[in-house]
């Protein structure tokens, strides 16, 4: 048992399903402004970057334009669908390369000015290699950034129909019995401290939604996107008919019920010396 976080000690983080969600799209529309507005400050001319669990790279071809022609960044992922995209859609981007990996076997002969993972480590169960990892690719003074949930203060307004209620609760299970963090950005900096790093800053970066805005209404609807994979009724947590449900009622809750959604999220900073 991890005694910061509370979960299960797993030695191999869960293979997670990510086909049947339209993942691709929502990383699609992200951007470093709305989605990771908080690393604007770290952002130097000239740095060296990597993003882990770079997504699709919408992201990462932000952060490359801000470090510059003289900066360089790299976006690493474990899905390869994901980095094939990423390298199709930003191939004239010169100062930015993806690479398919795993954070835990990523091999690189090059160090990092900074270090970046927007909603990576929420999915990672080993959290303590993962942390060795990216502490052996920092240069000295190197910075690192993790941008996390706080999967556990998500707030609806107004509350939402028992059949998501009861997926989401199902889906809270279901991570922290693979080991994964539900409150990964609250922990992440006693985390950090464990580890050796110093300096640590906490940025707020919540998630607020509002349906009478059009464009938020999609973002509304990521827990049926979520609850679109079957991955928890094939291992046991949740029926289909229990899923439906919570799709069908989630939805409709969105169109004509809901006022608004706060996902809480914070941006942990700090140095490695
Ligand atoms: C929620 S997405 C976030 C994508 C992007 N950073 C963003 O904020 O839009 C999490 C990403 O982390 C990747 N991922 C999860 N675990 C990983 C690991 N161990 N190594 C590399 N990538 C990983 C997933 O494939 C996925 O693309």
């Amino acid at each position: 048992m991890c005694q910061i976080c509370q979960t299960a000690t797993v030695t191999e983080n869960k293979v997670i399903d990510r086909s049947a969600q339209q993942a691709n799209t929502i990383y699609n529309q992200r951007t470093l402004e709305q989605d990771y507005r908080t690393l604007k400050s770290a952002l130097k001319p000239g740095l060296r970057v990597l993003d882990v669990g770079c997504g699709t790279g919408s992201i990462t071809k932000d952060i490359a334009e801000l470090v510059g022609p003289t900066g360089y960044v790299v976006g690493i992922d474990h899905t390869a669908s994901f980095i094939s995209e990423g390298k199709s859609q930003y191939a004239d981007v010169a100062n930015l390369e993806f690479i398919y990996a795993d954070i835990l076997n990523f091999q690189t002969e090059e160090k990092f000015d900074l270090i970046v993972s927007a909603r990576t480590f929420q999915w990672i169960s080993t959290l303590d290699r993962a942390i060795e990892k990216l502490k052996s690719l920092l240069k000295p003074n190197g910075q690192l950034s993790i941008l996390d949930y706080i999967h556990e203060a998500i707030t609806w307004t107004p509350k939402i129909p028992a059949a998501m209620q009861n997926f989401y609760n199902m889906f809270l299970m279901w991570r922290k019995d693979a080991g994964m963090n539900n409150r990964i950005g609250y922990d992440i900096i006693d985390i950090f401290a464990e580890h050796g790093f110093e300096e640590i800053e906490v940025f707020n970066a919540d998630e607020h939604y509002e349906r009478i805005f059009p464009a938020h209404v999609e973002k509304l609807k990521i827990w049926s996107k979520v609850a679109a994979s079957k991955q928890m009724v094939e291992e046991g947590y949740v029926s289909e008919q229990e899923r439906l449900d919570a799709i069908e009622s989630y939805n409709h809750w969105v169109d004509k019920e809901a006022t608004s959604m706060t996902l809480k999220l914070r941006e942990v900073r700090a140095i490695l010396n």
